[in-house]
């Protein structure tokens, strides 16, 4: 690696984040390429075998393996914690890998978990399935309501996590404030910030300690790979996260990681202009519709929150169309430009029913429970033209008599 850009703190400090998105992180190669290069290797050579006892014992610096070292991923992770104003970032193969990972690195039999009931339907198996599973108690609650979370403490509660604005409710959470009862009774608070991405939200800057990452989603942006992405502190990363990491193998490929790099450049740009095509898009609906749940519009019950530790609401939103299944699946098959599709982050506006996709394997009632109702859809707005994607909703209402 001959010359770098954006790894002198002392001058990246300065940087704003549409410039880290661009330069934060890279790391050129002998030929000086403008673009950061791909390293697809699975291993590295050793000039002398003492070298390689010497990098495995860390007294030599350098790569000895991808699943723990690659180049192309170490210039996603450093970019990922500046955007995010963290000391240091792992990226991971996936968002879910990041929400494992950063939960079972921390954890043991024994330990306790408040968690939010109103999360993305994997999260929620997380919690609900996977941990119990290995002795570790977990408690959900309503997420919104900042009591509730000291309430839920236990002596044995070690970790609060949730999401802000949750998958697919759009629930706040108040994050200075929850991030504050967890420092006070020693609890890592661990966020997934998929919705916002670090270009709206940057919640270590309220408090939490581990933020977690779907980079699948507004990183890439573009519907392209599937990546994930852990941010903490230099000690917490190296001393928790990276020996089970290391070990256990969620490691990102170079390839997508190089994906990302190039997703990132553009996230200032399309968060914002995505963010105003859905206010846009929600503004239409209400009125349209039984209830729109956008955190940007103000009949949002979390409209002045959201908008306190937000810059903007972001592409994603939900809506009740009215009546039930029959209602929301005829909306979407009324759809011309809009995809029927189960992703978010994209530049392309999705549509999905999440009873029977993103939340199917939650049961009924867990699912009912947090409002996740038959005639529930989830939007995100992408870039195409809003006054296109309003029209093409206008005709599919009127499909089904809305
Ligand atoms: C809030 C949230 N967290 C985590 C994930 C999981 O991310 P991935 O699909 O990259 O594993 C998703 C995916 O939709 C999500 O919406």
């Amino acid at each position: 690696m001959k010359r770098k850009s954006g790894q002198n703190p002392d001058i990246t400090k300065n940087w704003k984040p549409a410039t880290l998105a661009i330069r934060g992180g890279t790391a050129r190669s002998e030929w000086g390429e403008t673009s950061e290069a791909l390293f697809l290797t699975s291993g590295y050579s050793y000039d002398r075998a003492e070298d390689a006892a010497a990098r495995f014992a860390g007294e030599q610096q350098g790569m000895t393996y991808s699943r723990l070292q690659n180049p192309t991923v170490e210039m996603l992770e450093q970019r990922i914690a500046l955007l995010e104003g963290a000391e240091a970032c792992r990226a991971t193969a996936t968002g879910m890998a990041a929400m494992t990972a950063a939960l079972l690195c921390q954890l043991s039999a024994g330990d306790h978990v408040v968690a939010a009931k109103a999360a993305f339907g994997s999260c929620r198996w997380l919690t609900d399935t996977l941990l119990p599973k290995f002795g570790i108690e977990t408690t959900t609650i309503d997420a919104r309501d900042t009591a509730a979370w000291e309430t839920a403490i236990r002596p044995n509660t070690k970790v609060f996590f949730f999401e802000t604005p949750a998958n697919p409710t759009m629930d706040v959470v108040d994050l200075r404030a929850v991030c504050a009862i967890a420092k006070a009774h020693g609890i890592t608070s661990v966020v997934d910030n998929a919705f916002a991405s670090p270009a709206l939200q940057r919640p270590m800057e309220f408090g939490a300690d581990v933020v977690a990452y779907s980079a699948t989603k507004m990183m890439d942006g573009q519907g392209r790979v599937l990546a994930g992405a852990v941010c903490g502190t230099r000690e917490w990363i190296d001393n928790v996260l990276l020996p089970f990491h290391r070990n256990t193998g969620p490691t990102l490929s170079a390839f997508n990681a190089w994906v990302v790099l190039k997703g990132l450049e553009t996230l200032d740009l399309r968060i914002r202009r995505q963010s105003e095509n859905a206010l846009k898009v929600a503004a239409f609906l209400e009125g349209r519709v039984a209830k729109v749940l956008y955190p940007g519009l103000p009949s949002h019950p979390q409209h002045a929150l959201a908008m306190s530790q937000m810059a903007m609401a972001g592409p994603i939103f939900s809506l009740y169309v009215g009546g039930g299944r029959a209602e929301a699946h005829g909306l979407l098959n009324g759809l011309e430009l809009v995809d029927i599709s189960n992703n978010i982050g994209d530049s392309r506006s999705l549509m999905t029913h999440p009873a029977s996709t993103t939340h199917f394997g939650m049961a009924e009632a867990a699912r009912l429970e947090v409002g996740i109702t038959e005639d529930m859809l989830r939007l995100n707005v992408g870039l195409e033209d809003a006054d296109d994607v309003i029209a093409d909703l206008d005709r599919a209402l009127t499909s089904i008599g809305r």
